[in-house]
């Protein structure tokens, strides 16, 4: 796959902020160019769930401190979820797709009836027409009628549905490796190799 198109990151307030770190952490270390937006409640629902305000910064010491992972600041670019005249919201960007991660109910309804609102919202509308890949990494349970019949249209409209649901047939032994599940799950369905997670038949 190629290094300069970048990946589209956005965060969103459903639980599991951590997912977006640890995959952010993950694509710098390859040296992929990165745009990150956040909506509101994902800003407030970071904040409380890691202890720190979502910002460049902050995020990079986060991630030398947890992960030995130093992200080189020139690579990532932060928008503001209002911007619509952001570069995500352009059909010509040049994205290799977008993740939301984590992704609330409230976002998943928002892209499913493509309420290009936000800049999240519009950015997954453009993903989707523009027939790129979009991977919704879901978060809620139990899950409603309405829940799942917005992920079947986006299912149905070329998403990846990919709830953060981790294993045990792995055998995790902590936190990190119920996240890191997920992300290889992440990396899998965009063809980037990882060790993250071995294949099933390699696990003793
Ligand atoms: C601590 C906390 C955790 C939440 N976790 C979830 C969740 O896992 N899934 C979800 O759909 N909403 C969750 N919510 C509710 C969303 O934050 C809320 O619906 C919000 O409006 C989503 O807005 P957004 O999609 O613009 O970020 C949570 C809220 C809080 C305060």
């Amino acid at each position: 796959m190629e290094k300069e198109k970048p990946f589209l990151i956005g965060i969103t307030g459903a639980s599991g902020s951590i997912y977006a770190v640890r995959l952010i952490s993950i694509f710098a270390q390859r040296g992929f160019n990165l745009d990150v937006v956040l909506t509101e409640h994902g800003e407030q629902v970071f904040s409380y769930e890691l202890g720190f305000k979502f910002s460049l910064d902050n995020l990079i010491k986060y991630s030398e401190k947890k992960y030995k992972i130093i992200p080189d600041s020139s690579k990532i670019r932060v928008f503001d979820n209002r911007d619509l005249f952001a570069p995500p919201a352009s059909g010509t960007a040049n994205y290799q797709g977008m993740i939301i991660i984590p992704c609330s109910m409230g976002t998943l309804s928002a892209v499913a009836s493509g309420r290009a609102d936000t800049l999240i919202n519009r950015s997954a509308d453009v993903i989707l027409k523009e027939e790129k890949k979009l991977v919704v990494v879901a978060r809620e349970t139990p899950l409603s009628a309405i829940h799942l019949e917005n992920m079947l249209k986006l299912k149905n409209a070329g998403a990846t549905i990919l709830p953060a649901m981790p294993a045990f047939y792995n055998k995790p032994s902590s936190m990190e490796d119920l996240v890191d599940f997920i992300i290889a799950k992440i990396l899998n369905i965009l063809s980037i190799e990882h060790k993250l997670q071995p294949p099933w038949g390699d696990i003793r």
